[in-house]
């Protein structure tokens, strides 16, 4: 296993062993929130650890199923204790841009249903300022108008393609996404609204509002 493969399970492996028994877990999507499952799974086999949880992407689901995690869904358990989740830029402050893997629509919903949100990542995610493209996701009726005003906004919205290239990645809710780069980002809560403000558009993967019940933990390699 790589150096930045062994962080990200370690950061997992940290914010799994934080869960207490009998709790509603939301669950994120990406390779490190995967190494959090997969330790939550050997918890359930070794301790007899009994949560719920809520998954923010088939991808998710799957792997919940996999590690032997039992689901539930929002509707059952609007209140989460806890969601755990990757992130692709974390600030000092806790501001963060999540959505490489074009969950942060289900994202943000379950990190918003939990009282306490655990990011997990690996040590490159930190900066000091918010810069990478921002994931968008958009209603297809609408892209074209919403591409439009997040130009004036000072955006570049570009489609995402799938891995071959061969047409629009279609999240798991129907809907295209796109990557909008807009540089130094110097009010990340500002530009979360500007962007959600504007009609077609789901949501986005600036993540400036939740500092106060976020703890980050940076994995280490060794
Ligand atoms: C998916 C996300 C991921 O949490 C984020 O991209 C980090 O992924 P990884 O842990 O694989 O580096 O926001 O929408």
């Amino acid at each position: 296993m790589d150096l930045v493969a062994q962080a990200k399970k370690n950061a997992g492996h940290r914010a799994a062993d934080m869960v207490k028994d009998g709790i509603i877990v939301g669950l994120g999507t990406g390779s490190t929130v995967f190494f959090a499952m997969e330790r939550l799974g050997e918890r359930i086999k070794t301790e007899g650890l009994s949560i719920l949880g809520v998954p923010t992407s088939h991808q998710t689901a799957m792997r919940a199923e996999e590690y032997g995690i039992p689901l539930t869904t929002l509707s059952l358990h609007p209140v989460l204790d806890i969601a755990i989740d990757g992130a692709d830029q974390v600030t000092p402050s806790k501001q963060m841009i999540k959505g490489r893997g074009a969950a942060h629509l289900r994202e943000k919903i379950v990190a918003d249903a939990a009282k306490q949100f655990v990011v997990v990542i690996d040590s490159a995610k930190e900066v000091p300022v918010l810069d990478a493209a921002v994931p968008i996701e958009i209603l297809p009726f609408a892209y074209g108008s919403v591409c439009k005003k997040l130009v004036e906004l000072g955006g570049e919205p570009v489609m995402r393609n799938g891995v071959k290239k061969d047409g629009p990645v279609i999240s798991d809710n129907g809907n295209y996404i796109f990557d909008c780069a807009f540089g130094k980002v110097d009010d990340p809560a500002l530009l979360e609204s500007a962007i959600n403000s504007i009609p077609g558009v789901l949501e986005n993967g600036v993540f400036a509002k939740m500092t106060e019940k976020t703890i980050v933990i940076v994995g280490k390699s060794a």
